[in-house]
């Protein structure tokens, strides 16, 4: 069976009161409009078209699949208008899905169950306490569906109707081609109702099937900022509970935040606030602190992160102590057993098995070797004010507190400098080094007293 996927995202949005076109607001991260295309994905689809009107051009733009077809719907004039502008890129197609753009938690299982109806018309429908707003799903003395009558034309005791249209539905090609070409604007928003093919399915002596998703939120729509906010809630809260079913400990499953692909290993502990974003993988045995945020990271097992910190494109070693108050900038890498303390800054550092920064510094373009001591302070001055330099530190050095390594610069292995050096000049390997003004008492000399006034 090939299937052609329709995303409709040609609406306003105007509840949204945003310049951004509202499929492109975010929920964890991605765009709602990604999110329903990965969906779609999963279903292996022949085409995936998505149907675009207002911000068309940033829509296209901050959406990524090389693969799909656009279809522009210049004016909205309904659901059924906008499926037509599709229609024309599914001609090889047996069946055609039907999504919206703003009803991002689809979910992929719920889909197959619809597209595998042996029928040519599959409803996704669900039963609401409160049904308002929705097109009701009207059946006859037999429980079959006869038709969908949307809110503003229904009798009022069709409004008592509480099963709804989520308005997710699969349909046979050929059949829809000539429904699609029947419908008519004459109701009461002079719109072309998509769901005026259900009446005709049933003139066309077509069961139509009702297939139900698991949970209300995966069929539910945004439509303003609120709504939003709700189903990021769901989203991360599903999340959190993958994790936890998966072995990771997570304090407040409603303080973390996953926005991306996140594998966490076993008897890891997640604190509250925590985010994780993009690509992180975090090895067993992992703790996070609290109010961490981990970026495009790889954090390997029995990895100790304390509070506050934020880490980015960079990767810990194994069973290294980092925090509280560090910030890892890309390009970082720890090998391993290494300890960073409060308030250091790394950026592209390559910091051997066993070395620890500790206390108040900055390792910028740097390498540096096995079981290393950087004392509290030490700046690597990696920038000239046009280019920056690197430093390269041998295993088993010692710096002292406050030194500044002018870079370019070597520092050789078991070097010791001296605390407060300034130091400019590759230092000999084994050596003590330092730059220091011999310490002076002056004899004689007397604080400053008050004048009397
Ligand atoms: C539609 C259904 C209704 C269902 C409800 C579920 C129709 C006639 N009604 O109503 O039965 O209960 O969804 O949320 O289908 N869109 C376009 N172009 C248009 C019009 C809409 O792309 O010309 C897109 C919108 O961006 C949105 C989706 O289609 O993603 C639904 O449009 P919306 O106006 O929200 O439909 P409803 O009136 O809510
Ligand atoms: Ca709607």
């Amino acid at each position: 069976m090939k299937l052609g996927v329709v995303i409709l995202a040609a609406g306003q949005g105007t509840r949204m009161k945003s310049s951004l076109p509202k499929v492109l607001h975010p929920i964890a991260g991605k765009p709602m409009l990604q999110h329903v295309i990965d969906c779609a994905r999963h279903l292996d689809p022949l085409q995936v078209v998505v149907v675009y009107g207002h911000g068309g051009e940033r829509v296209r733009e901050e959406v990524s699949d090389p693969d799909l077809i656009w279809a522009e719907q210049a004016e909205q004039l309904g659901t059924g208008h906008a499926v037509e502008q599709a229609m024309p890129f599914l001609q090889a197609v047996d069946k055609v899905l039907v999504l919206y753009g703003d009803v991002p938690l689809i979910q992929a299982d719920t889909l197959k169950t619809l597209i595998a109806c042996e029928t040519d018309l599959a409803l996704l429908t669900v039963k609401l306490n409160d049904p308002s707003g929705y097109g009701r799903i009207v059946r006859d003395n037999n429980d079959r569906i006869i038709s969908i009558v949307e809110q503003k034309d229904a009798l009022p005791e069709q409004l008592t109707i509480n099963e709804i249209n989520t308005g997710i539905m699969c349909i046979r090609h050929e059949p829809l081609s000539r429904w699609i070409s029947r419908i008519e604007n004459n109701n009461a928003q002079q719109e072309f109702y998509l769901t005026d093919i259900v009446a005709f399915a049933v003139d066309d002596k077509v069961n139509v099937l009702p297939v139900h998703p698991e949970t209300e939120s995966e069929v539910s729509g945004v439509n303003d900022r609120l709504q939003l906010a709700a189903l990021e809630r769901e989203f991360q809260q599903k999340q959190a509970e993958n994790l936890m079913r998966q072995g990771v400990t997570i304090i407040d499953p409603e303080r973390i935040d996953i926005r991306g692909d996140i594998v966490v290993g076993k008897d890891c502990l997640l604190d509250i606030n925590v985010i994780l974003e993009g690509d992180v993988s975090i090895g067993e045995g992992v703790n996070i602190g609290a109010n961490t945020i981990i970026k495009n990271s790889r954090i390997d097992e029995n990895v100790n992160i304390l509070e506050n910190c934020v880490i980015e494109n960079a990767i810990i070693g194994a069973s290294s102590k980092v925090g509280p108050f560090a910030r890892i900038r890309p390009g970082t890498e720890l090998a391993g057993n290494n300890h960073i303390g409060n308030f250091v800054e790394l950026k592209n550092a390559r910091v051997d098995k066993g070395s620890k920064v500790n206390h108040l510094s900055y390792v910028g373009d740097s390498e540096i070797g096995k079981t290393v001591n950087i004392g509290a302070g030490t700046i690597t001055c990696n920038y000239d004010g046009a280019n920056k330099h690197k430093t390269i530190i041998g295993d088993n050095s010692f710096i002292g507190s406050n030194t500044a390594l002018v870079a370019p610069i070597i520092v050789n292995k078991g070097s010791t400098i001296g605390a407060g050096s300034v130091i400019t000049r590759e230092t000999p390997e084994g050596k003590l080094t330092l730059t220091r003004a011999k310490q002076i008492t002056i004899q004689n000399w007397k604080r400053p007293v008050k004048q009397p006034s």
